[in-house]
Parts: structure tokens; sequence; C-alpha cells
């Protein structure tokens, strides 16, 4: 079973994941494998950490596509190459349009820094410390059509502390990002044994 995961920069919750593969023995527990990471970006840091844990990596700039549809049509076929058992999205900062989600439906996963439905979108953490909120946190939920919605698998709650900023919320959410994404992904691919 291949699991597929893009991302589009520093890639800390795909580098969680292919660690917990490694340590958690994914590929003899449950014939599973991280088998590509691919990016948007050419400099996306996590793609040599990939590369350095000799997973194979893709590039697929789309400013070299004319439009949103012919970039998610080429990505899907790269993609289709792996013939994945999940496509992980993991810091990836790409809305994908219809047909692409339509593609890979009941096998697409996404990574969400606030505890959904609350703040879809960008600029969760400081929303959040606008809001006054007493807590914030992340969600892991399959993929549909609609933005940062779709059935919840994960979720993890750290508090928000008086003295706290956009940076030091998001810093302590990530921690709890990197728990709750191997969790998930090793719970759908058992699901999948
Ligand atoms: C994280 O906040 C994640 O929730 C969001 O992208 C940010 C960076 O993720 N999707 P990563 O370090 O690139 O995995």
């Amino acid at each position: 079973k291949n699991i597929v995961i893009l991302i589009s920069g520093g890639g800390s919750n795909m580098a969680a994941i292919v660690r917990a593969a490694q340590q958690g023995d994914w590929a003899g527990q449950y014939g599973a494998r991280i088998a590509a990471v691919i990016s948007n970006k050419a400099d996306a840091k996590g793609l040599q950490f990939a590369q350095e844990n000799g997973i194979a990596t893709e590039v697929l700039d789309h400013k070299a596509f004319a439009s949103r549809e012919d970039f998610d049509a080429a990505l899907a076929q790269v993609i289709d190459r792996y013939q994945p058992t999940l496509v992980v999205l993991a810091g990836f900062m790409r809305i994908l349009t219809p047909g692409f989600v339509g593609h890979f439906a009941g096998r697409l996963m996404n990574i969400h820094p606030s505890l959904l439905p609350a703040f879809t979108g960008l600029h969760t953490h400081q929303r959040a410390i606008e809001a006054g909120c007493k807590f914030a946190g992340c969600t892991v939920h399959m993929v549909t059509e609609e933005l940062d919605v779709g059935p919840i698998l994960e979720q993890a709650v750290v508090p928000v502390l008086p003295d706290d900023n956009a940076d030091t919320l998001a810093a302590r959410v990530l921690t709890q990002e990197h728990i709750i994404y191997p969790r998930a992904v090793v719970n759908f691919i058992k699901n999948k044994s």
C-alpha cells in the first residue's frame, strides 16, 4: 500500500509521518510505505528530508500551468503513477479543484491548524487569538469538495496563553499536529489491511 504525501514548504508533518512509518515498521506491519513526496514548490525544504530518507520526490510548479484545472490534472497523473492507497496533504498550500478531489475521493486526507469547524481558511492562529479563544488546536479530516470541511478523523487541543502571538500558538499546535497526523494515517492504513 503506497502513501503519497504532498507538501509546499517545511514539511514537518510529512517528516513526522515518515519517522512514524520507520519507527512503527509500517512496511512490515501493514505493507504500507511512503512512496513519494510531491511539492508544488521546487524550494520546499521538505524535499531534502524526503530524499535523505530514500523517498522519491517530484516537483510540479503550479506556475507552469495555464489553469488550476490543468495543474490539478497533471498532479493527479503524477500521483497515479504511485497507485496510492492514501494521498496525504501536509502543509500543501493549494486549493484543489472538485475534479482532483473527486478523483481521490475517500483516500485524500488533510491537516488544518484549527479545531474545525471553527476557523476554516488561513491565519487560523491570529484569528483564534483575536477572538479571545482560550483553546486552539488542529484537525485531521478527509478532504471533500468544500474547503476545510469533511469527516473529522483526529483532533488535538492546546491552551491559548495570555501572552501568545500567532507564532507561539502555531508552534504549540504544530507539536500536536505531529502526533495526530501519523495516528490518523496509520489508522486509515490499518482499516485497509
Ligand atoms: C501547519 O500549520 C499545518 O497545519 C498547515 O501547514 C503548516 C505547516 O505544515 N497545513 P508543515 O510544517 O509544512 O507540515
